[in-house]
């Protein structure tokens, strides 16, 4: 009955057979701790070894339901764990709803697709002076487009991440989710992130779609950005202030096959952007966009 239980719990949960990992390998250091502990009080092995034997097993059930009460316990947890959680719970009893207008209808009605450009590059590379002069191109040309960019999402929406691996993991994945609903609404996309991981950047691809997610890498190098240093961000990285700062103590991994790559270190803005707008008029664009770029 409770081997069927436990059995039941660890299918429907994972952690279930971790707790209980834990709850056993911890109990071998405790017995022999206990055991070495009743011999020296005691100066008798055998009763070192009773005590030992008796803890054995109430000790493991305690671990384990302790363990297990722990779970449902949010306190500490950083939000993203409490987000995965809750995730791994309610998977299954949602369902995808459709509604009458489709995103083709609004691309429609916009005369043009709507897909995301997504730049990404070091800090102080040009990403969001680049970002911007592009809007605001587009927008000169009638197309309906937007800026999402990582200094304000940040201080915003993903106001409780970091910058460790795990914080521009959820940070790139929420921000896809947020491309994506724009690409719904039929709106073009200008997202401006370092985004460093190429498997961050895969996942965002997917998220939004392979044929509406186009990588533009803003190719700046590290030391044209350190000379840079607009933000003075990487006065403060290189003496030790920040943390976790891309191109000084955590990695940016340049994308592979971009479709586009712009070396900014010796273009003007005004050469990137007519770049930009070169490649553009190479897409498989309707209406407005195809007009707009000839
Ligand atoms: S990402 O790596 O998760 O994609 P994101 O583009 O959202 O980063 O944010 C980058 C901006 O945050 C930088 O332009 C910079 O102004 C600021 N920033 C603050 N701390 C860091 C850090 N440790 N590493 C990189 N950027 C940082």
């Amino acid at each position: 009955m409770i081997t069927d239980l436990i059995r039941y719990r660890i299918k429907r949960d994972p952690t279930v057979k971790r707790h209980l990992a834990k709850a056993v390998t911890w109990r071998v250091v405790g017995i022999l701790d206990t055991s070495l502990l009743g011999f020296l009080v005691t100066g008798s092995l055998n009763t070192g070894i009773r005590i030992g034997a008796l803890e054995l097993f109430t000790k493991i059930i305690l671990y384990f339901v302790h363990e297990r009460v722990w779970v449902s316990i949010p306190f500490g947890l950083p939000l993203v764990f409490r987000r995965q959680r809750k995730h791994t719970e309610e998977a299954g009893n949602l369902f995808r709803q459709q509604f009458a207008i489709s995103r083709r209808d609004r691309e429609g009605r916009n005369g043009h697709p709507a897909f995301t450009i997504w730049f990404t590059g070091l800090s102080g590379s040009g990403k969001s002076t680049l970002a911007s002069a592009l809007d605001e191109w587009l927008h000169g040309q009638g197309i309906h487009s937007n800026v999402i960019d990582g200094d304000n999402t940040r201080m915003g929406i993903n106001n409780d991440l970091n910058f460790t691996r795990e914080g521009r993991e959820e940070n790139i994945r929420r921000v896809a989710e947020i491309c994506r609903l724009f690409n719904d609404a039929g709106i073009v996309v200008i997202s401006s992130f370092i985004s460093p991981f190429s498997s961050d950047r895969e996942r965002a691809r997917k998220i939004i779609g392979v044929d509406s997610f186009h990588v533009v890498h803003i190719a700046a190098s590290l030391e044209t950005c350190i000379r840079r240093d607009t933000k003075g961000l990487y006065r403060k990285a290189l003496n030790g202030e920040i943390r976790d700062f891309t191109g000084v103590d955590s990695p940016y991994e340049s994308p592979l096959t971009p479709a586009l790559r712009l070396d900014t270190d010796g273009m003007t803005m005004n050469d990137c952007l007519i770049a930009l707008q070169d490649w553009l008029q190479r897409q498989p664009l309707s209406a407005k966009v195809a007009q707009a770029v000839t």
